[in-house]
């Protein structure tokens, strides 16, 4: 079946590239970008979620601004509450239209545990992963195992062996030409690249040393819900 578009003529592999582009300002990895042919058994690009919180929920919602033809079929989450409460904010972010055409997560392609992974993957052609960086290199790997073009989050690992097998599931990605993206936005904001290229020019001279800062209000903590009540704060599970 072509992938392309009768009426725009834009393909779907196009499209992948430039929804992924759109998800978060997100960066284009271009030595994975090459032909791959979608498994979709209709028209519409297949996108799933693992991960619904603040990203997941966000990246969904970019993908399905997109004017091509994309529907959110999956969504996967440790726990319930998230995958709800992120499908509702899902829903409330579409128009009428959106939400006929582009929103389909029914009750049971909601799968919440950790091996909602498995499932969201199995349903989907592109799939967002948006856990945090520890679950990244599994299921990074079990996306790329699957065939399925796949958007990232940043960090893409927490530890050395999560890089090493992120760059071992790299490789085989490569191989089977999967369009993998990772939300490295700033690599491709445009004023940064042309500041990389001045620096290249020799615009400040040799660079003998660098020290790089990002300036904001601090990392943002969330609290967690214990059994008593009381919160404190760091991951941990919750309890309700
Ligand atoms: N590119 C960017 O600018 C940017 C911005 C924000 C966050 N991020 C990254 O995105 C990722 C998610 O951040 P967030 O702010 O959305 O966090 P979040 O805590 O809001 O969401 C994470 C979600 O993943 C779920 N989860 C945890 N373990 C899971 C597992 N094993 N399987 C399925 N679901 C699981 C949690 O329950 C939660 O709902 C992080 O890696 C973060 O660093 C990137």
């Amino acid at each position: 079946m072509s992938t392309k578009n009768k009426k725009t003529g834009f393909d779907r592999r196009r499209f992948v590239r430039t929804s992924a582009a759109v998800t978060g300002g997100l960066l284009l990895v271009p030595e994975l970008l090459s032909a791959k042919a979608f498994n979709s058994v209709d028209d519409a690009i297949k996108v799933g979620v693992i991960g619904c919180g603040g990203r997941g929920r966000g990246a969904a919602i970019q993908a399905l601004s997109t004017s091509q033809n994309v529907k959110l079929v999956a969504m996967g989450d440790a726990f319930a509450d998230r995958v709800e409460n992120s499908h509702k904010q899902i829903e409330k972010a579409m128009t009428a239209k959106q939400k006929t055409d582009r929103l389909d997560v029914p009750k049971e392609r909601r799968f919440v545990g950790f091996d909602a992974y498995q499932k969201v993957i199995a349903l989907c052609d592109v799939v967002i992963l948006a856990t945090p960086p520890g679950f990244r290199p599994d299921h990074f790997a079990a996306a790329v195992a699957a065939g399925k073009q796949i958007f990232m989050e940043k960090p893409v690992a927490t530890d050395a062996i999560g890089v090493r097998k992120v760059l071992e599931a790299a490789a085989i990605a490569k191989q089977k030409k999967l369009n993998v993206v990772v939300g490295l936005q700033r690599h491709y904001e445009n004023v940064y690249q042309q500041w990389v290229e001045k620096l290249h020019e020799g615009v400040i001279g040799d660079i003998t040393m660098s020290s790089v800062y990002w300036n904001n209000e601090g990392v943002w903590v969330k609290k967690t819900k214990c059994a008593t009540g009381t919160t404190s704060t760091g991951f941990v599970a919750t309890i309700s």
